[in-house]
């Protein structure tokens, strides 16, 4: 089977080639540079670059994987959640290109690519002996704890109650003026800081109070205290912008917070659930602090840890091709939606 996976949910224009689940090529186009300016992603802005990027990126992917038109055995298109006018974009290339080649279109859900990324590489996709597997879900917009007993199971045991933990680093670097995305500025220039130097919170720390939530409270997060300590303390000490070292430390001590709050959580979800493997996967998976811990406490509960390559863990096609791939073999058939859908959620598997 082959499938050409097609992503424009956000500020990414992506187009990948995959044969029976192993990734041929995987191309991606980032708007960042366009988006830089206003801090943040712009709809208006995104959705005109993906007209204007989308049929060389598609074509691109295709000749990359030396795969002319008619060898397509079908197509994967992201349909939501994301931004409406770039979800649109992607969807109507793929359905139009569908029908021109009478070939079949499925949706995916974003974060359904995001997940299966994990088993995705040059070879074909092996899931068995990984389930049952926790998923820390850590993208842009959103920090969720997956529980999945087995491939297309998705039970939500944790999920932030304000910002995502992608949200509080592209927040953080524009306070400090560091720029945006934050994730990779604070990586960087946290590199040789003190992570200790400043104590931040870690989210829901103090128990008490009132707990309106469906969800476990200790799998829960919460990273909008985070950026209000972070404010307080340049605003206290307004020299530490100026101090090259003292700045690094901040911001060290800020990435480690957000690192530490993330795997203190997947640590408590593994000792309440059964797992057979855990994985990471989302933009925030490419933190190497937030990797290093994983790791070590994958060492430590001695249960196998999943991370996509670097390629695969921000928006990319492939992981949408991928998913539609795997829920494919799994006697899932490919359905068309009808529409985009910004806020579509989670469902389990049928087939
Ligand atoms: O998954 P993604 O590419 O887009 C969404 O689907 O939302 O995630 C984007 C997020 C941004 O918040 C960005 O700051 C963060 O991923 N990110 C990182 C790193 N690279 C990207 N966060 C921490 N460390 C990184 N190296």
């Amino acid at each position: 089977m082959i499938l050409l996976g097609i992503e424009t949910s956000c500020d990414e224009t992506a187009a990948a080639v995959l044969v029976d689940g192993a990734v041929r090529s995987n191309i991606i186009y980032s708007q960042i540079a366009k988006h830089a300016p206003y801090g943040g992603v712009v709809p208006e802005i995104a959705s005109r670059d993906h007209v204007k990027k989308l049929p060389g990126i598609i074509k691109e992917a295709l000749h990359n994987a030396h795969c002319p038109y008619d060898k397509l055995g079908g197509i994967a298109v992201t349909y939501g959640p994301g931004l409406a006018s770039s979800l649109l974009i992607g969807y109507s290339a793929a359905r139009a290109l569908s029908q021109r080649l009478d070939i079949p279109l499925t949706g995916v859900h974003h974060h359904e690519g995001h997940i299966y990324s994990v088993f995705l590489s040059e070879n074909q996709p092996v899931l068995d002996g990984a389930f049952p597997m926790m998923v820390l879900l850590v993208s842009g917009g959103d920090t969720k704890l997956v529980y999945m007993k087995a491939p297309g199971h998705y039970e939500i045991v944790g999920q932030t109650i304000d910002d995502a933990a992608g949200e509080a680093l592209d927040k953080g670097a524009l306070l400090l003026g560091l720029g945006y995305p934050g994730g990779p500025v604070i990586q960087r220039t946290a590199e040789g800081g003190n992570p200790h130097a400043v104590r931040f919170p870690r989210g829901l720390d103090n128990v008490g109070g009132e707990w309106k939530y469906d969800f476990d409270r200790k799998l829960c997060f919460s990273f909008s205290g985070l950026k209000t300590a972070l404010l307080y303390h340049v605003q206290k000490n307004p020299e530490i912008i100026r101090d090259e070292s003292a700045k690094r430390d901040l911001i060290a001590s800020y990435q480690e917070a957000v690192a530490d709050a993330l795997a203190v959580r997947v640590e408590r979800a593994l000792e309440k659930y059964d797992c057979a493997s855990f994985a990471c996967a989302g933009g925030v998976s490419l933190n190497k602090v937030l990797r290093e811990k994983l790791g070590t406490l994958s060492r430590k509960c001695r249960i196998p840890l999943k991370l996509s390559s670097p390629r695969l863990c921000t928006d990319n096609a492939a992981m949408i091709a991928g998913a539609a791939y795997i829920k494919w073999s799994a006697g899932n058939p490919f359905v068309t939606p009808e529409d985009v859908n910004p806020n579509l959620r989670l469902e389990n598997w049928s087939g």
